[in-house]
């Protein structure tokens, strides 16, 4: 059987055999949408395989995460959306014999190689905007199916083609779509390349819908006023960022767009002491009503004199999960990939792996009191670097958050805070936060300089457009070899990437990092 992608089939398929000639599997992946997807996509094909298998999730995967992984018992490790960036140091184990690798990730490999080694960028395929972590742990769950010809679920029931995408695994392309939107794969408001092929296979296995729809952030979930006023990627002049601008234009409207009866009834806790609990949703209008809204506010933003080129970016591909309820997180791919960024980034990564594995009770309530605070959090970070301000250099802007942003969200943070006032979206953000110590820094009996002392490495993000990777930026380069020039390490994509350096490097590290970035986009 053809898998998805053709480029990728035949490693896909020598990575499969090796998976399910394994007593047992170690699987390994990365805290965030894409690496939480990626884990979901594995355990359940590893699981349908018959392959008994234990997860594990790293922050990072360093030297000593590989070094703890190589001192299990298991012989057989799977990396999902990470390894290709750490491929030196796990072939050192490899050598050893410690144990055998299988990697299905996206990001910019190390100088050495490894022969159950699957990524895009090996095959011509751009990992940062064709396909995701989760986007290669489905191609790899499909050949899975395949080598291990999974019985398919006899069932007497019309339910024969859901059982048909469950025996060869393309029901879990929903979760390789929310993956790849999770790690912003979507731009220009649709998915590309491999990934579109992906999508093609869920729609065809009645996993995932498809439509031309607003491309504003929370469709499903907020309340009208607030899908308006939070939208921030196009400003529409009197609307974007004012309650009350977002209020009278829904109420010019000839629409009833306050639900009948009152309340909420979507069960996500979103009504508000203002009243927004009483407002429908953009998922539950009908298509006219959409239609109306949209309309109105295309006029606003042409009569306010917003260029055709931004208006455009109203409008983009939505991905619906059709087998989910309508008015959850989980029905939209970008909300989905949010609700599991607040899990996966504040260490419960089970948590979101228990939503994507379908748990909807103890681990979708726990999500969505994580999602509030991570919403809090992004917001106070997002309004903290704008107030502050970013120094500019010649070919970065830059800012350091100390402790005040996580940071393992201080990324997500400088990428939203782009296009704000004071920050370009014409010159890539390098964003600094103080690393907590593993150690536990929080210790009641340490003082405040003991505690200092004990940050001794800072997390650098950094972040860009496509506009400015078409140039010839490189963030990954720039991050990986700036931060080893300090002392440090990094990597990731063109578009988006980070690093670890020693505290006290942060001056040397932008100056290089300017010079380097001048250099790739003259
Ligand atoms: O490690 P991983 O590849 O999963 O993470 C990618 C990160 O890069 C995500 O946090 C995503 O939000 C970010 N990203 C971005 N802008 C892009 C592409 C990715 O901020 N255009
Ligand atoms: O948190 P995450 O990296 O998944 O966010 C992806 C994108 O979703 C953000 O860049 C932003 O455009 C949008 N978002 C938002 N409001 C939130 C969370 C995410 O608009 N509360
Ligand atoms: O942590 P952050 O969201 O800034 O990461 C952006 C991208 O850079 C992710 O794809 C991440 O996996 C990658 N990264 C890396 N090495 C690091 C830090 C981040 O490859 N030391
Ligand atoms: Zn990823």
């Amino acid at each position: 059987m053809a898998g998805p992608i053709p480029e990728l089939e035949e490693r896909a398929t020598e990575c499969a055999r090796r998976l399910a000639d394994a007593d047992r599997v170690l699987l390994a992946s990365h805290i965030d949408a894409d690496g939480l997807t990626s884990a979901a996509i594995a355990s359940q094909a590893l699981e349908r395989a018959g392959i008994p298998f234990e997860t594990v999730f790293e922050k990072q995967l360093d030297a000593d995460a590989i070094a703890e992984i190589a001192s299990t018992e298991y012989d057989t490790v799977l990396f999902t959306d990470f390894g290709s960036g750490q491929l030196d140091e796990i072939t050192v184990h490899e050598d050893e014999g410690a144990f055998t690798p299988i990697i299905a990730d996206h990001h910019q490999p190390a100088d050495s190689e490894t022969h159950y080694h699957l990524n895009p960028l090996l095959f011509g395929i751009d990992g940062a905007s064709e396909l995701s972590g989760a986007g290669a742990s489905y191609v790899l769950a499909r050949a899975l199916a395949d080598v291990s010809e999974q019985p398919t679920e006899r069932t007497m029931t019309t339910d024969g083609g859901a059982a048909a995408a469950r025996a060869d695994n393309r029901d879990l392309a929903a979760l390789a779509v929310v993956g790849a939107v999770g790690d912003m794969q979507a731009s220009g408001g649709e998915l590309h390349g491999a990934n579109e092929q992906i999508v093609a296979e869920g729609v065809d296995a009645g996993v995932i819908e498809t439509s031309t729809d607003l491309a504003l952030y929370g469709k499903q979930t907020r309340p009208l006023p607030k899908l308006l006023e939070y939208a921030t990627d196009v400003r529409i002049p009197g609307v974007s960022g004012s309650e009350r601008g977002a209020l009278s234009f829904l109420d010019d409207l000839d629409l009833e767009l306050k639900r009948t009866g009152g309340g909420d009834n979507t069960g996500t806790g979103t009504s508000t002491s203002t009243g927004d609990g009483n407002w429908r949703r953009w998922a539950e209008l009908s298509d006219d009503e959409k239609q109306t809204v949209a309309s109105a506010l295309v006029k606003r933003a042409v009569s306010r004199g917003v260029p055709a080129s931004k208006i455009d970016q109203l409008v983009g591909t939505a991905y619906v999960l059709s087998e989910e309820p309508v008015g959850t997180e989980l029905r939209d791919a970008s909300e989905f990939s949010t609700l599991l960024n607040a899990t996966a980034r504040y260490d419960r990564a089970d948590v979101g792996l228990g939503v994507c594995l379908g748990d909807r009770d103890k681990a979708l309530d726990r999500a969505r009191t994580l999602l509030r605070d991570h919403r809090r959090n992004l917001s106070n970070g997002i309004e903290l670097v704008t107030e502050e301000g970013v120094t500019h250099a010649e070919h970065v802007q830059w800012f350091h958050a100390e402790d005040r942003i996580r940071e393992t969200i201080v990324g997500i943070v400088a990428g939203m805070a782009m296009g704000n006032a004071g920050i370009s979206r014409s010159k890539p953000i390098i964003a600094f936060a103080d690393k907590r110590d593993a150690s536990g820094s929080d210790a009641p009996d340490r003082n405040d300089s003991e505690k200092r002392e004990q940050t001794q490495d800072v997390k650098v993000s950094a972040r860009a457009t496509h506009s400015l990777t078409r140039q010839g930026l490189d963030l990954s380069v720039v991050m990986g070899e700036v931060a080893r020039a300090v002392g440090g390490d990094g990597g990731g994509h063109n578009v988006a990437a980070g690093a670890t350096v020693p505290k006290g490097e942060e001056r040397a590290f932008v100056d290089r990092a300017d010079e380097l970035v001048g250099d790739q986009l003259s």
